[in-house]
């Protein structure tokens, strides 16, 4: 038997754990838990830490059941990646093993008064005051204002800060400490990518930053310890994995660049799941954006490799909008009905859904946006709003594509996508329609554990994944070729921006 390599893979909406062939990628099983969110005021979006575990440990019970019913023994696990939603804070104590607090989400707004308070006290209101150092700007997007709240606003993080009890992780260090023993000597940890997404790490310097840490106020002892995307971080000390390597962790968007083939400098990536989220690989050196994109360390494939970056096109909402049509306006009963309605449509008619709920990120990073819907007629029914809502999902790809050709001055010729949302075919259509560009997408679509598995079986001391580009497997993929006229396709996306606009001054 091959030896195998697994991945947890814990994003916004659900947790999963995947189990791959090491030497084909191919996947042997797998299992999935949907995450509950609570917002427990208007623009609040937390998690629970215990829940996000007990997923944790779900998945890869039943997903190891699975490789039983199989007949395949779950020792020829060699190694575990851990690839995660990124941004999200959360602080608990080491000695109790307790969350303080509910994890803060990446999409979370309750920092938005700090933020302006911050960027207010930068030189010249510039909210790029920091980007020199960490890529990006002040937003609430990121985990030092969310950590600077969970400091100021919550006692038992505070006391635990003064009888140094605390530790402050994104959603990888509370799964690996987790899993490598938590109260009982857990790995305090976390990766270069994760980290790059704090706003405390220094991206030139690859370390927690002490002048960032003094800018948002926060006890660098409280901070895991920054390592690379692959090498041995622990070991598993409880279930049925218990003495396998962990051994690759990625922020999720990383992974998928990674899980892509994505390792040359140009080449770019699309992901689609709760956001949605566009990665150019830049090669060994940071570029800074001068269109609103990020600049980002998208991995470090080995202690001794060095770092490669990457410029990032940010969007909040994308699969969150269906989530939304589904939940709040009850308006499809399952995910996958929007196809069905946004096809019997097939047109917006002239309505269009800027989906701002947590504001708009990239290129505008401006957290006052809200959401809007216009162009209604008497004539609009839902199936023309499940089309604008897919159309919106197309035309924040195509800005901040455009961002991206605009920043590296090589427009890109085809886009590779991934994620959820891919298996949408009239999406991916849309998709290609409105970029004017061929849109692929890999048959196995769970390129974001795959990325995880590969730096997981990669790792020093486990060795049993090749990173060199002829052991990489041959990906199979489906292509979507553009099929309207431009001029139709830029009337469309000239409306769309008009809507944007529209967004973001509602109030006045
Ligand atoms: O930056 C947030 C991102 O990592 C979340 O990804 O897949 O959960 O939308 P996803």
């Amino acid at each position: 038997m091959d030896p195998l390599v697994a991945a947890i893979d814990q994003g916004t909406s659900s947790t999963r754990f995947l189990v791959f062939n090491a030497k084909t990628a191919e996947l042997i099983s797998h299992h999935q838990v949907e995450i509950n969110q609570s917002f427990p005021k208007e623009g609040w979006v937390e998690e629970d830490p215990k829940e996000i575990m007990q997923s944790v440990y779900e998945c890869m019970e039943r997903t190891c059941e699975k490789l039983c019913q199989l007949n395949i023994d779950v020792a020829n696990i060699k190694a575990v990646g851990v690839t995660n939603q990124r941004e999200t804070t959360l602080v608990w104590d080491k000695e109790t093993g307790e969350p303080l607090y509910n994890a803060i989400v990446w999409l979370d707004l309750r920092t938005q008064s700090t933020v302006e308070s911050l960027i207010n006290k930068a030189p010249g209101r510039n909210k790029n005051h920091l980007k020199h150092k960490t890529g990006l700007p002040i937003s609430t997007y990121f985990s030092a204002v969310k950590l600077r709240w969970l400091l100021d606003y919550v006692d038992e993080v505070h006391q635990a800060v003064l009888s140094k009890r605390a530790m402050f992780g994104t959603v990888d260090s509370w799964i690996i400490w987790c899993l490598t023993g938590g109260r009982n000597g857990g790995v305090h940890c976390t990766d270069v990518s994760n980290a790059s997404r704090t706003m405390l790490f220094n991206i030139h310097t690859m370390d927690w930053d002490p002048e960032l840490c003094r800018y948002f106020d926060v006890p660098m002892e409280i901070l895991p310890k920054v390592k690379s995307s692959s090498e041995i971080y622990g070991w598993m000390k409880s279930s049925s994995l218990a003495g396998v390597p962990i051994s690759g962790c990625l922020g999720d968007q990383s992974a998928a660049l990674v899980g892509q083939m994505c390792f040359k400098e140009g080449q770019a990536k699309n992901t689609y799941g709760t956001g949605c989220f566009l990665l150019r690989n830049t090669g060994t050196k940071p570029v800074m954006s001068d269109h609103g994109l990020l600049t980002t360390v998208a991995y470090k494939l080995g202690k001794d490799e060095p770092a490669c970056y990457a410029l990032e096109g940010s969007v909040a909402i994308a699969g969150a909008v269906v989530r939304w049509l589904k939940d709040n306006m009850g308006i499809v009963q399952s995910s996958e009905e929007i196809e069905k309605l946004a096809a019997a449509a097939g047109t917006s008619y002239g309505c269009y859904f800027v989906p701002a709920f947590s504001g708009l990120y990239a290129p505008y990073w401006e957290p006052s946006a809200r959401g809007i819907i216009c162009g209604l007629t008497q004539f609009t029914n839902r199936n023309h709003l499940a089309f604008a809502a897919l159309e919106a999902v197309c035309f924040q790809t195509r800005e901040i594509l455009d961002a991206m050709n605009q920043d590296s001055g090589v427009p890109l010729t085809q886009l590779q996508v991934d994620g959820g949302m891919t298996s949408n075919r009239l999406l991916m259509q849309l998709q290609a329609d409105i970029l004017c560009i061929p849109v692929v997408r890999p048959t196995m679509s769970e390129t974001t554990a795959l990325g995880a598995a590969m730096a997981a079986g990669a790792a020093e001391g486990v060795h049993v994944w090749s990173l060199s580009p002829c052991h990489l497997p041959h990906v199979t993929s489906e292509n979507y070729e553009p099929q309207i006229n431009p001029d139709e396709s830029e009337f469309r996306f000239a409306r769309w921006k008009k809507a944007v606009q529209k967004a973001m001054n509602w109030e006045t």
